[in-house]
């Protein structure tokens, strides 16, 4: 590996970074100074689509076969040599096991096939490394929220090494939590930017929904699970086994979905005060699906501004996952740090 980053000249090392973590599987080549040379992403929303959400052993499935045609086109759209890569970088935690497992063994199979060393990525750590792809000075030490479909967390980004879990859902994501509340209004999986777009013409004070744990200051954890049922509630009511949104005007629909969405936006600003008064840091970078989001974008930007610490959000469409992302990888590199081929996957989150 040593002898590979000695040969390439500095301006021509670049790594493969692959993402498979739940339902996109995804490619890129970044240069050492995070230039991105290419970057593929294969969805499968349409194969979730009709059972309402991701379906673990078809998204694994896709993953095998998706992976070669996206690695290909990847490899011809960034026009570089095998010789000039420096290490095959692969997301390895946390995610749904079996698209985890495609992913890893991916990317062995091209280490042991190149001769190239491995590196493994933590994925939400790689969410909010989206803010560094903009950005020349490092983005450490800051805060860093992640708000995606299967995660809501707020760590502790000391370096890209350090990381410390300060708070984290309870029960739903934010992502999951706005798509199933998208799917009781009748809108396709994944429903958030479909509610976020019905949204912009509601009005947020329609409905006072609850905004769970935001007043406990003693805590950086969110729950997301009440807030859906109250929505759930108001649409059906307490009694209702199943849910029917037909009866509903477009305008209640959007009133809804507003409603829904500032009660979101709450809570998240409300921890991110918390734990940037907390932490005593003067950046936040923000990453993940939700954070996609143009009003919970818009009321971050007040916060920040009216609590004068740095914001940087990913940009938008590194928000969903990618494998652009996964330049962090470069900062182990850069330090040294390779993993060996026993390395495995870890599919849940370790807290602390
Ligand atoms: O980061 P991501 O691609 O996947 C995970 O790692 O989980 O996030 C996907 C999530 C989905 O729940 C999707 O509905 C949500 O991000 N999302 C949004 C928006 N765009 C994507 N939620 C609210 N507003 C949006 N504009
Ligand atoms: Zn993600």
């Amino acid at each position: 590996m040593t002898a590979d980053m000695n040969n390439a000249s500095f301006d021509r090392q670049y790594i493969l970074s692959l993402e498979s973590t739940c339902d996109e599987t995804a490619a890129a080549i970044i240069r050492r100074d995070g230039v991105v040379l290419a970057s593929t992403i294969a969805t499968q929303e349409l194969l979730h689509g009709r059972f309402g959400g991701v379906v673990p052993e078809i998204a694994a499935r896709a993953h095998l076969e998706n992976f070669l045609p996206v690695l290909r086109k990847t490899m011809h759209d960034a026009n570089v040599t095998i010789e000039d890569m420096v290490a095959i970088a692969v997301a390895t935690q946390p995610g749904l096991p079996g698209s985890l497992i495609v992913g890893l063994a991916t990317a062995k199979g091209l280490c042991l096939a190149w001769d190239k060393p491995l590196v493994g990525v933590n994925h939400l750590h790689a969410h909010v490394y989206a803010c560094q792809m903009q950005r020349r000075e490092s983005i450490f030490p800051c805060i860093g929220l992640i708000v995606s479909g299967g995660h809501t967390h707020i760590y502790r980004c000391e370096s890209a090494a350090q990381w410390k879990l300060l708070g984290a859902t309870i029960d739903d994501a934010a992502g999951e939590a706005f798509d199933k509340v998208a799917a009781m209004l009748g809108l396709p999986f994944p429903g958030g930017p479909e509610l976020a777009k019905l949204a912009e013409s509601g009005d947020a004070a329609a409905h006072k929904f609850p905004r769970p744990m935001l007043k406990d200051a003693q805590t950086l954890d969110f729950s997301f699970s009440g807030l859906k049922t109250a929505v759930r509630y108001c649409i059906a009511g307490p009694q209702s086994s199943t849910i029917d949104s037909s009866h509903l005007s477009t305008e209640e629909v959007a009133n809804l979905a507003a409603s829904f969405e500032q009660a979101v936006i709450d809570c998240v600003v409300g921890k991110c005060k918390l734990a940037m008064k907390r932490e005593r840091l003067s950046r936040l970078c923000v990453g993940g699906g939700v954070a996609a989001n143009r009003r919970l974008r818009a009321a971050l930007q007040e916060l920040a501004d009216r609590q004068k610490f740095e914001l940087l959000l990913a940009d938008r469409e590194l928000c969903t996952d990618n494998a652009i992302m996964g330049a962090i990888a470069w900062e182990k590199i850069k330090a040294g740090s390779f993993d060996d081929l026993s390395l495995d996957v870890k599919p849940g989150l370790v807290r602390g």
